[in-house]
């Protein structure tokens, strides 16, 4: 039986798991997946082991997707781009392959399981850190009329839009920016959290006005009750507002894909993991 886990710390609370476990009882593959938790040291040296030993793949979680990317002979354009790797596989030669399946995952989940157009829209995205650099390069391709980056240190959102601003129309701002944007009449089609404030059980401070008609609030996190965003986002009017249960299935879909041959069906498990927390 190929041997795949998911490798981070902590790890424990991990759905993947039970997402891969779904995914192979759906396409009849013979596999075995588990969250493992590792220290910073031990990284590099189980994953050659794992591979060594004939493991069939690796998922990488925080802290460890900046290690993967280091660690990988060779990477996807897509996870140069957020130098992050959050899938391992072997190619045909036994070189250890990073790719990065967050972004298309969360276009995934937006476009085909939420309708939600990004082509010409105006985007705003929350935070500069590991989860946004991750999906960057997704959405760039998705071709934004304009992508506005805010983060609490500028510095880090100026740095990605000097990265990206080749290939996209990309701007840096701080919150205090954004006000004064917002008061100006600034509004957006599509706000995306990726900061980590969920897991303080808070968000940016942030202008309902920033709002557009049609807006879709969609929140990287997810969490078994609304995130402090995605309230938000319901309680100002948001035409959707969800968080990122949609994008963890759908990443984990490419991930399959790209080990096993064969895309799974993810508004089954999407809905077998909304009914069971
Ligand atoms: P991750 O891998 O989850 O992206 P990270 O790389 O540490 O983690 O990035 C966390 C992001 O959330 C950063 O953009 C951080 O802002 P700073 O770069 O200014 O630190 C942002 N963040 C975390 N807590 C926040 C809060 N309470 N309000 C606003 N932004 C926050």
């Amino acid at each position: 039986m190929s041997k795949y886990a998911v490798l981070g710390n902590p790890v424990s609370h991990s759905k993947s798991p039970l997402i891969h476990s779904l995914f192979a009882q759906q396409t009849n593959e013979e596999m075995s997946y588990r969250a493992i938790p590792l220290e910073e040291n031990e990284f590099e040296g189980f994953v050659r082991n794992f591979f060594a030993e004939g493991g069939g793949g690796l998922n990488v979680t925080v802290p460890f997707k900046g290690n993967a990317f280091s660690l990988a002979a060779s990477c996807s354009p897509r996870a140069e781009l957020a130098q992050a790797v959050n899938t391992l596989f072997l190619d045909d030669e036994g070189n250890i392959c990073g790719d990065n399946t967050d972004g298309v995952g969360l276009v995934t989940d937006l476009k085909l399981n939420n309708k939600v157009v990004i082509n010409g829209k105006k985007v705003l995205i929350l935070g500069a850190g590991g989860a946004v650099r991750g999906v960057m390069a997704a959405l760039v391709y998705e071709q934004a009329a304009a992508i506005t980056i805010v983060n609490r240190t500028v510095s880090k959102a100026e740095l990605l839009v000097e990265e990206m601003q080749s290939m996209a129309p990309v701007e840096a701002m701080s919150y205090e920016m954004l006000q004064e944007a917002a008061s100006n009449g600034r509004s957006y089609d599509l706000i995306i959290n990726g900061t980590s404030s969920s897991l303080q059980g808070e968000m940016p401070k942030l202008d309902a006005t920033l709002i557009a008609p049609g807006c879709c609030c969609y929140d990287l996190m997810y969490s078994a009750t609304d995130t402090p965003f995605v309230k938000w986002g319901k309680t100002e009017g948001a035409n959707v507002s969800i968080d990122g249960l949609g994008m963890l299935v759908e990443q984990a879909a490419e991930a399959f894909a790209l080990w096993r041959g064969v895309r799974p069906n993810t508004a089954a498990v999407m809905a077998h993991l909304r009914e069971q927390p």
